[in-house]
């Protein structure tokens, strides 16, 4: 179990990265061993003194330093209180949570799709193919809803050059892709089926990306989803996130598809995934 008392985080710097998102550069004071082993896909609780706590995915895993990166949106009170913040503000930090997303592609090819903000939990899992030499073996679909919306400016520009990436808005200007991931899906099952899909985005994205996968012969567990429930303790203390029997703090976020289907069945009070996410 972890320390529920938040540790010192320091805001290092930020800059605007996508439609009311900014991207955060953290240090958190005196890392921990578990804080250098965080996996892609893992998330932390990020508390403003006196304002709040709430749940944010790593996008850089943090070095040695404690220092790693983080793209948050705009949504409500705490996230309010995070832009206001200056640089050097002393915020707190708990974690890392949860699991993340298996890492599996040094044996196979992986097709990663990502809607919206929902790229942030991804990105991750991209560095670590790129600085693991294996690149070819992961393709990306990202869309947005338009220009405004794409976030990871940066990282975009570089794995253009590395992988095979498509890009795809709602509302595209001339000479660039139109249309939803899911209608660029056929090129890239076309041209080296993938072994495994990883999918991070609204959640009408991912149900749809699951079922086109099964659809072009996946089978279930060969699809992963990334889950957004509400969340307080972190812990599996206060029964916040339940997805039936499983607490999608500890078992979650990332869940495989086979595994998403049998704990929904078994949770008829609210079915399909939630109505709201950050993606
Ligand atoms: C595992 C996980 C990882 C996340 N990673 C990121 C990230 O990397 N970047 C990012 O920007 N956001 C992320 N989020 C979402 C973020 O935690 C929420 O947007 C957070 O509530 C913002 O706090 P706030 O006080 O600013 O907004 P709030 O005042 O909490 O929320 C604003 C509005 O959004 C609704 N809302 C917020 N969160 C939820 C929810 N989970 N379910 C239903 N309704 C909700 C509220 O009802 C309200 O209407 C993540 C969430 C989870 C569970
Ligand atoms: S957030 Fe408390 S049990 Fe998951």
């Amino acid at each position: 179990m972890n320390d529920s008392t938040p540790r010192r985080l320091l805001l290092l710097d930020h800059y605007a990265d996508g439609e009311d998102a900014r991207h955060f550069s953290l240090r958190i004071d005196l890392p921990l061993a578990a804080d250098l082993a965080v996996i892609p896909g893992q998330f932390f609780m990020l508390s403003v003194p006196g304002v709040g706590e709430a749940p944010f995915t790593y996008v850089s895993l943090p070095d040695r330093s404690g220092r790693f990166t983080a793209l948050i949106r705009r949504m409500g009170t705490l996230t309010e209180a995070l832009f206001a913040q200056p640089v050097g503000a002393v915020l707190g930090y708990r974690g890392p949570f949860g699991k993340g997303w298996p890492l599996f592609f040094s044996a196979k090819r992986v097709l990663v799709v990502a809607g919206g903000c929902g790229l942030a939990p991804l990105a991750g899992v991209i560095d670590e193919a790129i600085s693991h030499y294996l690149p070819q073996r992961l393709s990306l679909i990202y869309g947005a809803r338009n220009a405004d919306a794409q976030v990871l400016r940066r990282e975009r520009a570089e794995w253009q050059q590395r992988l095979p990436m498509i890009e795809t808005l709602d509302e595209a200007p001339v000479g660039m892709r139109q249309g939803s991931p899911l209608q660029h899906f056929g090129e890239f099952f076309a041209a080296t089926p993938p072994d495994a899909v990883l999918c991070c985005g609204p959640e009408p994205l991912m149900l749809a990306t699951a079922e086109a996968c099964l659809k072009r012969g996946l089978s279930r567990d060969k699809v992963w989803l990334s889950l957004e429930r509400r969340m307080h303790c972190a812990d599996g203390l206060c029964g916040h996130c339940y997805l039936g029997p499983s607490y999608v703090c500890q078992d979650g976020p990332t869940y495989r598809y086979d595994r998403f289907l049998q704990l929904q069945s078994r949770y008829s009070a609210r079915p399909g995934l939630q109505d709201h996410n950050f993606c």
